[in-house]
């Protein structure tokens, strides 16, 4: 991306805030989750730098409909959204390669600092140094935390400027259980207002391709999550032994997506052995759909007041504008 007046030359370097949870967090989390009857694993599990790559070839697919659609919505409302933004400092929430924040940030340009959230650090880093490269003058700052612990803010002096906007974009609020995204939209209220991004209720039919598509990106970037166990806690997961799956719970509202285990097999992780009986599945991901209302009900249930949602015109997608009184 190009954008004139705000290209930037010189390549600096991107301030980084690092509470990257450590590694020995991970291990106990993977002991603890492939414990369980039902196997499950968090879905910030899948976000390492080759994890973070996969997410951004399954933006390009076409059967998933939801980071156009979101852009779409974006760029038909800019005008709406821009007028809605009177913020100097803008913070992206699972910023990933932040691409829809530059929508706002060329209709905002009283926009003097950003900072990207994200667990996947590197790739943190390498999409805020595109980000300060082409936008001249913002302010950027990376900061490396899982957002399903309460976010270190406060520990971001530039984050002491008033007024800040959050920006969680991408439907990632549906990967936490409601419960607990209104546990987490609670720990962001200090930010004052949010633009969310919720993907909407719809049929299976369109639903299940964008989560399991044609060409298996989705399939690598779910056991992409047994690579990083076999790298980095030292397990023996074969690849060749599992296969994935997304299946939408239509009474539940959720895609639930898991790796399935094809034998009865053993995995040493470390000193720890588990087993999965042939068809076991193990959890990697939900992605909670929601209608407009039951989304506005959830975020008042966290003290936010719903002010305005953009939906484009096949009701696929919706964008909230919320503000914490
Ligand atoms: C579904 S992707 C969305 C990426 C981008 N915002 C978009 O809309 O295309 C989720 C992003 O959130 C990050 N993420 C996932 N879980 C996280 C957590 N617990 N804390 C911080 N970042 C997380 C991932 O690394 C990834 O970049």
């Amino acid at each position: 991306m190009s954008s004139g007046a705000r290209f930037q030359a010189q390549p600096q370097s991107v301030k980084l805030y690092d509470f990257h949870p450590p590694m020995e967090d991970f291990r106990s989390a993977v002991l603890q989750g492939l414990a369980q009857p039902q196997k499950a694993l968090s879905a910030k599990f899948l976000y390492d730098k080759r994890g973070s790559e996969l997410f951004d070839a399954i933006c390009q697919l076409p059967e998933y409909y939801l980071t156009r659609t979101e852009m779409a919505i974006l760029r038909a409302h800019t005008e709406d959204i821009a007028r809605a933004l009177n913020h100097r400092v803008l913070v992206e929430l699972g910023s990933g390669s932040s691409q829809k924040i530059r929508i706002l940030l060329q209709a905002a340009p009283q926009v003097h600092t950003y900072v990207g959230v994200d667990i996947s650090r590197q790739h943190l880093q390498e999409s805020c140094l595109a980000l300060m490269q082409d936008f001249d003058g913002l302010e950027t700052i990376a900061l490396c935390a899982d957002y399903t612990q309460p976010l270190p803010l406060d520990q971001v002096p530039e984050l002491h400027q008033r007024p800040t906007l959050g920006f969680f974009p991408g439907s990632s609020i549906g990967n936490l259980e409601p419960a607990d995204a209104v546990a987490f939209l609670k720990t962001v209220a200090g930010l004052g207002e949010l633009i969310v991004g919720v993907d909407l209720k719809k049929s299976a039919s369109l639903l299940e391709p964008a989560y399991d598509d044609a060409q298996g990106i989705s399939a690598a970037f779910a056991l992409n999550l047994l690579t990083r166990i076999n790298r980095e806690l030292g397990a023996n997961f074969d690849l060749s032994q599992f296969t994935y799956q997304a299946h939408y719970n239509e009474a539940a509202g959720r895609i639930e997506m898991a790796i399935v285990s094809l034998a009865d097999q053993g995995v040493a992780i470390g000193d720890a052995e588990i087993s999965f009986t042939q068809g076991e599945t193990l959890r990697t991901e939900y992605s909670y759909k929601y209608t407009v209302e039951e989304f506005q009900l959830l975020a008042m249930e966290a003290g936010f007041q719903p002010i305005e949602v953009w939906v484009d015109p096949d009701q696929h997608f919706s964008l909230h504008h919320l503000k914490h009184f």
